[in-house]
Order: C-alpha cells, then structure tokens, then sequence
C-alpha cells in the first residue's frame, strides 16, 4: 500500500571535504516542540557532521517521526557515535544504527542509505503514515466498534511481522467473507472483456492454486509462495500506509507490501482505502507475470538511494501504470492496474471513450497531476509490459545518482558497482549466461 504523495524530505546539509567515518542511523522521536533541534544540537556538539537527513512522519505507538541521517567525521577521534547515541537514547530518542564505513570516501561518491538485503525492509515495515486501524471520520466503518477493533486485530500481525516468517492465516468471519463474494462476483463477471491477457491468464490459476472464489479470502502465505514460484515476487503484510519511498524500496527486491483487512460490509463495492480485495484481485494476478514483475522491479531499482524529487516521480509513474495502467492488446486497450482491477465502476469507465488516454512514457507520464478520490481523467496506455519495462530502465537511467547498482536475486540483495572485482564478476555471470543461450540457439537450430 503506497502513500499517494510522498511526505518525506530530503536536506542536503553541510558536507565534510572528505568523510572518512560515515554511519548511517534511524532515529524514532516523538512530537514535541524544539525536539529536533534538541537532538541536532547533540550531533553537532559532538563534532559530526550530517550530511544527509531524510524525515517522514511515522505512527507508532511511541513515537511520530523517523529520520534517517548519515553523519560524517573526517578523524577517528571525533567518531563519536556511540556517544552520540548514548545520549540521545537518554532523552527518549530510539535509535538504530543501519551502517557504518570506515574508509576514505570521497564526498561525490557518497551513498545515502537504502536497504541493501531483504531483511533490511523490517526496519521500517512499520514505519506507517497512517495505522491501518485508525479510520477517518468519513470511513464507512469509523461508527462501528466491533470494525475497529479487527481491523487494529489485523494491524498488530503485520506490526510483528519479520522476513522469514510465515504470514500468519486469518480467520475471516462469515460477514467478511460474504464482503468478499459480492466484490468477487461483481469483478469477475467483467474481467472477460476488460481485464489485460495476463490478469485472464492468472486468475484461474489463483482459483487452482491458491484458494481464490466467491466463498473464501485467500490467505497471503499461499499466494506468496505462488508467486515466488512464478516469478520470485512475495507478499510482505503491512498494517497501513508506508511512504512512497518505503513501498518502492520494497519492490526492488521483489517484496509488494499488502494489506490484510477488509473494506467495511456495508458498501462492499467502495473502499476509501486499499484492501484485501484490492491487493488480492488487482494486484496479485499481474505479480505472477514475468514481463510486469520485472518492470515493478525496475521501478523499485531506481528508487534506491533517489531524491525525494525522483521519488515523486517514480511514484507518479508507479501510479499510471501499476495502479492505473491500461495496454493494448492487439486493436483494443485492456486494463492492468490494480486501481481498475479493483473498482467495478471504474474498470467499465476508464476503457470508455470518457477519459483521455496517451501512449505511456515516464518522462512525460512523471510529471502528470491525478486526483486521488475520484475516477482518473487521464490513463497512460503501455504497448507492452516488455516496452514498458525498457522505458523505465532508461527513464532510472537518467535519473542523477552518484552510483549503479544491480539487484542479486541469489542473496536477494543489492550490490553497489563500485569496483573491479565486482564488475568482472558481473561481466563473468552474462558471459555465462549468454553462453547457455547460445547453446539453447543452436540446439533450436539443430532440431
Ligand atoms: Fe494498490
């Protein structure tokens, strides 16, 4: 579940000539006035520098905001960090140290820091702009207790979740089933004629496999281990809302945060927010396609390390396409986006002659406003999701970061490409590669 609007801010502060000690922290502080500049007045006491603060509102029970920070000392003697940290911890401040280099680091190669390894994504899994049990006034179940309290039932399961567990199975209750069958039933009846090939494809694969009919809610592990099978995707729950930075980051290493309430039974077909319903029938069937998997990836890649003004628009191209997308397919246009996958009404309406529709490219797609409430105006149509995907590429390509990165679906992890060794490993890899694939060629080619 992604934010709509990024809310986190990115400062480029004072910069050492040449940080030879960089650590990297998350500090969770509660809302006070004068707080942060207490806890700043603490690091610049002890002599470091910050040289990157990256902030976004949080809810947790204890605390409201999170800021990542890289501080920088250019001697060994004033890399005082674990005193900064012992005293920032004795006012209340939770920190957590992510890295720590100790080498010669010339400033223009500095790197912020993002998660490098898939267990990395627990350290602000909840790290939520919104908790999933808090509802608006307007939500259709704020007046309902019995609602709120299982929605904050479900909420603490994704709170405690770590990589390597096994999401735990939900008891749905009759109510929420039958929630459930009428979205189900109202979908599935229009997806013949306005789904894209590859959500047609998938979706009795889903009724096979993994428990997907009118009269049950399938349960998040068993679809994450039909899509790790299909195309190494997995489902991460999350009890709200994460920051756009947050939830692309996931998709770089092939994590789809997703939530596991239900909408409020008295108007199934709406929802102000995502669901079980729109994770499960929008999103999931195009997670086991290659060719889209690849591209959500490809988006998540380039939010690495990125400004908060590419994270804009990344999560604007995210929006048209993931959530919003159409495709051709052959003379008509097909919905992909989870957005319409999920919304009777709006899957009808966006294949109408209503809405404006252009050919999907990130560079102009990035920059194109939307309204969050209401049906689109505007749909970007991708050729394909193999086009799609080598746009993005040269879209993240020209976005200015001080390094490259690839993802190592091994170790599900990422590697910075800042040396010899590693590119010869790389080169060495493809050229293993392209040699399998000139054996299958010429084995094609002989029968
Ligand atoms: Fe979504």
């Amino acid at each position: 579940m992604i934010a709509q609007q990024q809310q986190a801010t990115t400062t480029a502060a004072a910069v050492p000539v040449t940080p030879r000690y960089q650590t990297s922290v998350l500090f969770s502080i509660s809302d006070k006035i004068g707080g942060l500049n207490e806890y700043l007045e603490v690091i610049k006491n002890h002599k470091l520098n910050i040289t990157r603060i990256e902030s976004r509102p949080s809810k947790t029970e204890k605390y409201d905001y999170d800021f990542f920070m890289d501080l920088a000392s250019d001697d060994a003697n004033t890399n005082n960090i674990d005193d900064v940290i012992a005293e920032l911890k004795s006012k209340g401040v939770e920190t957590t140290v992510l890295t720590e280099t100790k080498q010669q680091q010339p400033q223009a190669n500095t790197i912020p820091w993002f998660p490098r390894k898939i267990s990395d994504l627990d350290l602000f899994c909840n790290k939520v702009l919104e908790m999933g049990s808090e509802l608006s006034s307007d939500h259709p179940g704020a007046t309902d207790p019995v609602y709120i309290q299982r929605r904050k039932e479900i909420a603490q399961i994704a709170a405690v979740f770590k990589y390597g567990d096994k999401i735990p199975h939900i008891e749905y209750s009759e109510e929420e089933i039958k929630t459930w069958g009428v979205v189900f039933r109202k979908l599935k009846e229009i997806y013949p004629t306005h789904a894209c090939r590859q959500h047609r494809y998938v979706f009795p694969l889903l009724e096979q496999n993994c428990g997907f009919s009118e009269t049950n809610i399938p349960q998040l592990q068993d679809i994450s281990e039909f899509l790790t099978e299909c195309t190494g995707f997995r489902l991460r729950p999350v009890q709200g809302l994460l920051s756009s930075r947050d939830f692309l980051n996931g998709l770089a290493f092939r994590v789809f945060h997703a939530t596991q309430y239900i909408r409020h039974h008295s108007v199934p077909l709406y929802t102000p927010e995502p669901d079980v319903c729109h994770e499960l029938l929008g999103h999931v069937p195009l997670y086991a396609d290659p060719d889209f998997a690849d591209f959500s990836q490809e988006i998540g890649l380039a939010s690495l390390g990125a400004s908060d003004e590419d994270i804009v628009r990344l999560s604007t191209c995210y929006w048209f396409t993931v959530e919003f997308g159409l495709c051709k397919e052959g003379d008509s246009v097909r919905a992909y986006g989870a957005g319409l996958l999920s919304s009777f009404g709006e899957l009808d309406y966006c294949l109408s002659d209503k809405p404006e529709k252009r050919p999907f490219d990130p560079f102009v797609t990035c920059k194109q406003e939307y309204p969050i409430t209401q049906y689109q105006p505007t749909y970007f149509v991708a050729e394909s999701f193999q086009s799609a995907k080598e746009k993005m590429r040269a879209f993240a390509e020209s976005l200015e970061k001080p390094f490259s990165l690839r993802y190592n679906p091994y170790t599900l992890s990422i590697e910075i490409l800042d040396n010899k060794d590693k590119l010869i490993g790389l080169c060495n890899q493809i050229k293993a590669q392209t040699n399998n694939l000139a054996s299958a060629i010429s084995k094609l080619n002989v029968n």
